[in-house]
Parts: structure tokens; C-alpha cells; sequence
């Protein structure tokens, strides 16, 4: 006994010894301690990526803490892998670049690529410095050259992780986008951009699976949250959304081999946005799938489209709308959906000529018009919906 007791108390000293030699500072590596300075004027991307690489260097546990204070940062990509679990905590206001053409045609401000196990938190602010000398450079209907403003923040194949109580402001694009990312969760996240700033969609999913959006806030100028092709095991929950464009999936279509599986948005609210919850396809578009997609327990406040499926999505009018969409839809319900409409039409499901809508559910829907054209009314074409539960306005038209 004695003599166990000496190994573990001898081990444990070793282990003590060797911890303060590799962390003199209990894994907390401060950007200060690296040449950061606060007050909004030197760029502190040197330090971060100094005070990055010797956090993602450590075999144990370790934070990268940005401190209160406004900080500038120019563009930095913070990459994994890393040799542990790695935090970066952002108490501080970051403050890009005003002048889109600081990004050197790289559309990305802050990235995070290829990290297993990782966290941001803090309640700090990425302030993507937009404007409307940005935002006028974002012109997708005329051009490409949308896709060359910087996004505020980028998670790139980051794993097994959770990004807390942040909060992203005028991005010049996309506030928040996700690639290749796998058991990601975000919760308490804020997001604000005007309802007049294009393309500066609050967070885009694409390619990745188990993602949990949460106790969150997004008012953007275009999707609240948009799950693109690839969009696998997602659950959105307890999200506000307003102003905006909605909750959507799609537009889906263009690319190949990217089924959308498994989508649940529960517990929501949509206030004075441009559409609720909607899945939007290309017409004339490439095969593909969605399916096992759930909407239920939403709230909508003067919503223009509240339910929406939508395969004939053009918002250029630049699309052959003769051939239908091959994206096929199935295994889709909506139910308890409840509240003000902005348009007459508070239930459309447009599903595609070609291959129709398989498996619809809508389950009490009591949604009424704030207009002055008369009640609410449902469209639908391509679909023959099951309907469950009291029906405002009636489902596709129908008595039940
Ligand atoms: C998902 O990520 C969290 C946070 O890192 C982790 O605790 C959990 O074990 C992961 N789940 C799976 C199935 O790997
Ligand atoms: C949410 O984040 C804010 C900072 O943005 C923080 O003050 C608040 O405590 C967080 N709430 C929870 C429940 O963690
Ligand atoms: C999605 O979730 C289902 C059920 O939990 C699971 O079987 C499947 O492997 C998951 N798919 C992905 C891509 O995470
Ligand atoms: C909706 O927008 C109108 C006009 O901008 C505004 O007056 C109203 O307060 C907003 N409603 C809510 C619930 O935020
Ligand atoms: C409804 O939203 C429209 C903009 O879509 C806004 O002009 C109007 O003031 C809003 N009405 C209410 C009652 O909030
Ligand atoms: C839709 O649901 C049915 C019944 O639950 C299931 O058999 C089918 O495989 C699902 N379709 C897709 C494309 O997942
Ligand atoms: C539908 O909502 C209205 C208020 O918007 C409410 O008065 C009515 O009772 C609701 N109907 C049902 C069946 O819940």
C-alpha cells in the first residue's frame, strides 16, 4: 500500500513537473502575451496566429483567449490538426476590414479549417464591417462577383464541436458558413445585418451533418439559415429570425451527389421575413433528393410566404422554366404552424411537374391574413398531402 501510494505520489509530482515545463500558462495562451494591442488600430493577426500555433502545438487542453477591447484583424485562417481540444474565446470586438479589396479576392475573413474538437465562445463580436459601399459590390443578379466578398466567419471540415454566444454584425456576405463540418453545435449565437443588405445570409450549411442550431437570434437581409446541398442531420430549434429571408433548404439542384436528409426545425419564430420555413429547387435542375425534412411548432409574425416548398425557385428570372425540377421531395411534414401572414397565399407547396412531392404531411396549420383581400388561402400543385388537425386556411384547398 505504502509503496503504491509513493509511485502514485512520485508519478503525480512527475506529472506536475512536466505539465508546468509544456504550460507555463495552464494552457491559456493570451494574444496580448503575443503583441496584440487593443484599441482598434495595430491588426492583430500575427498575434492570433502566433498564440493559434502554439495552442494547436500543446498535447493538452488549451484556449486562445482574445480579451475585451476592439481589436482590427485583417484576414486569418486558424487550421488545424491541432494535438488536443482547442478553445478559442473571443471576449473582444474584431473588426475586419472595411475595403473589400483587403481581402485580395478571397472570400473569407476568419476561418477555421480542420479542427477535431473544437470550441469558440466568448461573448465577443465579429464585426464584418459592411456597409452599402460594401453591400453594392454584391451584385449576383448582374454577375459572379457576388461570390468574391469576404464571409465572416468560415468553419472548413471542423469536427466535434460547439460555438457559443457569439455574436457576427454586418458581414459583407454570408455572416456564418459551414463545409464539410460533422457534430457542430451553435447555440446562443447573434446574428444582425439590415434587412436591405444582400446576400448576407445568417448561417449556410453545406456538405456537412449532425449540426444543432440553438437559442439563437439572426435579423439578416437574406436566409436566416440556409441548409444548401449535403445538409444532413440538421436541427434547428428555438431560433428567432427576423427580418429576413426565412428558414430555407435550398436552392438545391445545381450540384450532383448532394442528398439533403434529415432536417428538423422545431420551436421557431419568424418576424417580418420575406418567407417562414420554405425548400426552394431549381428548375430544369440536376437529379437529387430531399427528404425526411420536419417543420413543427413555429411561430410566424407578418410573414410573407410562411410555408413554402418551392420547385420552380428563380429569383433572377434568368432559368428555363419549361423543364421541371429533378430534385425529388419526400417525407415532409409541417405542423402546428400558427400566426399572421402577410401575403393572401399562406400555404404553398409548388412541387415539381416531373417528379412529384412523395409523402406530405400538414398537420394543424392556423394561419390567417392580415390583408384586406380576404381570408387566407393554400395553394398547391404536384401534391396530394396527407392533412391532419384543424386546417387555417384549408390545406390545398381542401375540406377535410
Ligand atoms: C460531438 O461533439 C461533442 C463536443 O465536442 C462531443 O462531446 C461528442 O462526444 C461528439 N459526439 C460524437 C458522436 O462524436
Ligand atoms: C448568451 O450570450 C451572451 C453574450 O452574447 C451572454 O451574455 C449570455 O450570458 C449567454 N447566455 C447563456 C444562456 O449562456
Ligand atoms: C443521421 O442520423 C441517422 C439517425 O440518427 C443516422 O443513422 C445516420 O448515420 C446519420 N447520418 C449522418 C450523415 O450523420
Ligand atoms: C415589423 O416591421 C415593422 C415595419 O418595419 C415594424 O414596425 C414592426 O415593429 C416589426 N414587428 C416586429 C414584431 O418586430
Ligand atoms: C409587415 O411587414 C411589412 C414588410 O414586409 C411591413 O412593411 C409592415 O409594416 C409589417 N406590418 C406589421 C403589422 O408589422
Ligand atoms: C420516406 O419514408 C418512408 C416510410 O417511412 C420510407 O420507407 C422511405 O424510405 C423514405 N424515403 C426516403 C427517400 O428516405
Ligand atoms: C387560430 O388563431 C387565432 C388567433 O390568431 C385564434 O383566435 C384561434 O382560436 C386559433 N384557432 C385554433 C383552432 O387554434
Amino acid at each position: 500500500m505504502a509503496v503504491e501510494l509513493n509511485v502514485l505520489a512520485l508519478s503525480l509530482l512527475f506529472l506536475l513537473a512536466s505539465n508546468a515545463k509544456a504550460q507555463p500558462n495552464n494552457g491559456v495562451f493570451d494574444v496580448m502575451n503575443f503583441g496584440a494591442k487593443a484599441g482598434g488600430k495595430t491588426d492583430i493577426s500575427q498575434a492570433l496566429m502566433a498564440a493559434w500555433r502554439e495552442a494547436c502545438a500543446l498535447v493538452s487542453p488549451s484556449k486562445v483567449v482574445i480579451p475585451e477591447g476592439e481589436y482590427v484583424l485583417s484576414q486569418v485562417t486558424l487550421a488545424g490538426p491541432c494535438k488536443a481540444p482547442v478553445e478559442v474565446q473571443v471576449r473582444g470586438n474584431l473588426k475586419a476590414p472595411a475595403d473589400p479589396s483587403k481581402f485580395n479576392n478571397v472570400p473569407s475573413w476568419v476561418t477555421f479549417q480542420r479542427i477535431d474538437h473544437f470550441t469558440l465562445s466568448g461573448a465577443g463580436t465579429f464585426d464584418g464591417q459592411g456597409g452599402y459601399a460594401a453591400w453594392a459590390q454584391n451584385d449576383c443578379k448582374q454577375s459572379k462577383k457576388c461570390n468574391k466578398l469576404p464571409i465572416n466567419i468560415r468553419f472548413n471540415f471542423v469536427t466535434n464541436g460547439l460555438v457559443r454566444d457569439i455574436t457576427s454584425v454586418d458581414s459583407k456576405q454570408f455572416h456564418i458558413n459551414l463545409l464539410g463540418c460533422k457534430n457542430l453545435t451553435f447555440a446562443n449565437i447573434t446574428i444582425n445585418a439590415p434587412d436591405q443588405s444582400p446576400n448576407t445570409d445568417g448561417i449556410h450549411i453545406g456538405r456537412s451533418s449532425g449540426i444543432d442550431i440553438t437559442d439563437s437570434r439572426i435579423s439578416t437581409g437574406d436566409d436566416c439559415i440556409s441548409l444548401g446541398g449535403g445538409s444532413q442531420n440538421i436541427t434547428i430549434s428555438r431560433v428567432t429570425c427576423g427580418p429576413g429571408h426565412g428558414i430555407s433548404v435550398g436552392s438545391l439542384g445545381k450540384y450532383k451527389d448532394e442528398p439533403v436528409f434529415g432536417i428538423n426545425v422545431v420551436n421557431c419564430a419568424l418576424i417580418n421575413t420575406s418567407n417562414g420555413v420554405r425548400v426552394k429547387t431549381w428548375p430544369a435542375s440536376l437529379e437529387g433528393i430531399a427528404s425526411d425534412m420536419h417543420f413543427e411548432d413555429i411561430v410566424m409574425v407578418n410573414v410573407s410566404n410562411p410555408v413554402l416548398i418551392d420547385q420552380e425557385y428563380c429569383p433572377s428570372n434568368k432559368c428555363n422554366l419549361k423543364a421541371p425540377s429533378r430534385v425529388k421531395i419526400s417525407n415532409v411534414s409541417f405542423k402546428n404552424i400558427r400566426g399572421t401572414s402577410a401575403t393572401q397565399v399562406a400555404v404553398k407547396l409548388a412541387c415539381s411537374s416531373g417528379i412529384p412531392c412523395e409523402n406530405v404531411e400538414i398537420g394543424d396549420i392556423n394561419l390567417s391574413y392580415i390583408g384586406t383581400k380576404g381570408p387566407a388561402t393554400s395553394q398547391c400543385s404536384n401534391v396530394k398531402p396527407t392533412i391532419a388537425g384543424r386546417q387555417t386556411p384549408l390545406a390545398c384547398g381542401l375540406i377535410v
